[in-house]
């Protein structure tokens, strides 16, 4: 089934260009290849645009994220501004429909760009049935083939299902699509995972009342975010409320009645508990179901990954990847990078992603964002660093925010002064980190971040003083 951005569609229709799969790497790439004049269409299974991030992904969990804040700071910290509330109750329903109707809007609108740019979308499930023919299977059983100068292939990733162990049911034991769209608030709630999803969706399920143990094979949470980063959050976040159990590792769940039996070792020993729901939040692998890449003899990585050179090739020509299905960070502004320059570099121009400055960000409260390397990745790679550090505390803006927690961490080279590594666990830091990220981009030194003039009174002001840290001449502290 074709929804056409050109003409009507027809058997024998031929692109300059497939992208298969439209998530914020393929629709990305698909607008991109539009603009640059390529004859573009997206194939897209899922009834709406936009993939998992805009469908069950990043867009709707920070939309949860942001509602149970809310909720959570009328209850608890609205009063120390001398407001007073009273009959705070939760309304799941609409704060599920908020999220909903958000989603809607973002999707719809991505359709809308589409027609802008002409840009059609094939819906069905889309394989390959050749080197240049992509089958795209609609949903009403009909099948119909199309030819592509270049596809690319973008079709994401899942959650991992620890199928031996502790198979997904959707009701006791779930993943992060299923703990979107609980209707009731669970008493408690067991996370398996101290990575992203699992900190993310545990914060939300927490300020609505959730009891949330987390369950982490790691000896930390955030395993591979910086020492210190990963230190702070677990004694912010256990000042929530949240129960750790670290060296641990899931070896079973059961249902039982309406609860499941959680089962587990920790630090040697068989243990397990009662929860009304199990979240599985283990990592995702990349999504290959079903693709038809033996139709064109494109092997895997042993890593499930689909192989690609520095531009985004394939070893089966005028094949592509980007995203998640490739090496890399499982992130949507990475894919959305990789789709912009796989599509430039298909309409011959000169694509690039720079590895190095891409940011990441978890959301929890306070949240965390980093980029560049940790500093136990610099002593690994036995580098000589000088590493600034400035407390939230010491910044008026936070203070008057009353969100005094965490800290900016900056490690720049010893002897060059350059940017190594950023790292923030405090209020908006996912939105500080830009000013990380374009210094990165910019290959930038701490002396270039502390001589830069930053607005009085901001939160911004946190990283210039981390930076005359790094040189010992941090102001207000
Ligand atoms: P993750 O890789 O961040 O964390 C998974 C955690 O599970 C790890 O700490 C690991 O040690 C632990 N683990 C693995 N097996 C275990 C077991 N059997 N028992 C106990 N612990 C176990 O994966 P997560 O949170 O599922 O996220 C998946 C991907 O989605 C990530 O790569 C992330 O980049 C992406 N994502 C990004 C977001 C963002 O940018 N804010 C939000 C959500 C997801």
């Amino acid at each position: 089934m074709a929804v056409e951005g050109t003409s009507n569609p027809s058997d024998n229709i031929q692109f300059d260009l497939i992208v298969i799969g439209a998530g914020p790497g393929g629709y990305v790439a698909a607008i991109r290849a539009a603009q640059l004049g390529l004859k573009t269409a997206c194939v897209e299974s899922r009834g709406t645009l936009g993939g998992t991030c805009l469908n069950v992904g990043c867009i709707p969990s920070k939309a949860l994220l942001q509602s149970s804040e809310a909720f959570s700071e009328v209850q608890n910290k609205i009063s120390e501004h001398g407001i007073k509330v009273s009959g705070v109750s939760l309304d799941l329903a609409q704060m599920l429909k908020r999220k909903d109707d958000i989603v809607k809007g973002l999707t719809k609108g991505v359709e809308g760009l589409f027609k802008k740019n002409k840009v059609t979308w094939l819906q069905g499930h889309g394989r390959f049935v050749g080197k240049n023919q992509v089958a795209v299977d609609a949903p009403d059983g009909t099948s119909k083939s199309y030819h592509a100068k270049n596809v690319i292939i973008a079709t994401g990733s899942e959650p991992i299902e620890l199928k031996a162990i502790a198979p997904f049911d959707q009701k006791f034991i779930i993943n992060s699509t299923d703990a979107l769209v609980l209707d009731k608030v669970p008493e408690h709630l067991v996370v398996i995972g101290a990575g992203v999803i699992g900190l993310e969706m545990g914060s939300v399920w927490k300020r609505l009342g959730s009891k949330v143990t987390v369950i982490e094979a790691a000896d930390k949470v955030l395993p591979p975010m910086d020492g210190a980063v990963s230190a702070a959050m677990q004694k912010i976040l256990t000042k929530q409320g949240f129960e750790f159990l670290l060296n641990a590792k899931l070896t079973g769940a059961k249902v039982e009645g309406k609860q499941v039996k959680v089962i587990f070792d920790h630090e040697g020993q068989k243990k397990d508990l009662m929860a009304d729901k199990v979240l599985i939040a283990v990592g995702r692998r990349p999504n290959t179901y079903k693709l038809g890449l033996e139709a064109i003899g494109l092997a895997l990585q042993p890593n499930g990954r689909v192989p690609v050179d520095s531009h985004f090739r394939t070893p089966i020509d005028n094949v592509y990847a980007i995203g998640d299905v490739i090496d890399g960070v499982m992130l949507a502004h990475k894919a959305e990078d990789e789709g912009m320059a796989a599509a430039e570099i298909i309409a011959g121009k000169s694509g690039h992603v720079n590895y190095e400055a891409i940011p990441n960000v978890v959301y929890t409260w306070p949240e965390v964002a980093s980029v560049g390397m940790t500093e136990e990745q610099c002593k690994s790679k036995g580098l000589d660093v000088r590493i600034g550090q400035f407390p939230f505390a010491a910044n008026g803006r936070a203070k008057c925010l009353g969100q005094t927690d965490g800290f900016v961490k900056i490690i720049a080279d010893a002897k060059t002064d350059r940017l190594l590594g950023f790292h923030i666990v405090g209020p908006n830091a996912s939105e500080l980190i830009a000013e990380g990220a374009i210094a990165f981009e910019f290959g930038g030194s701490a002396e270039d971040l502390a001589r830069s003039s930053h607005a009085h009174p901001t939160l911004a002001e946190t990283i210039k003083e981390a930076a005359l840290s790094v040189d010992k001449r941090a102001i207000h502290i």
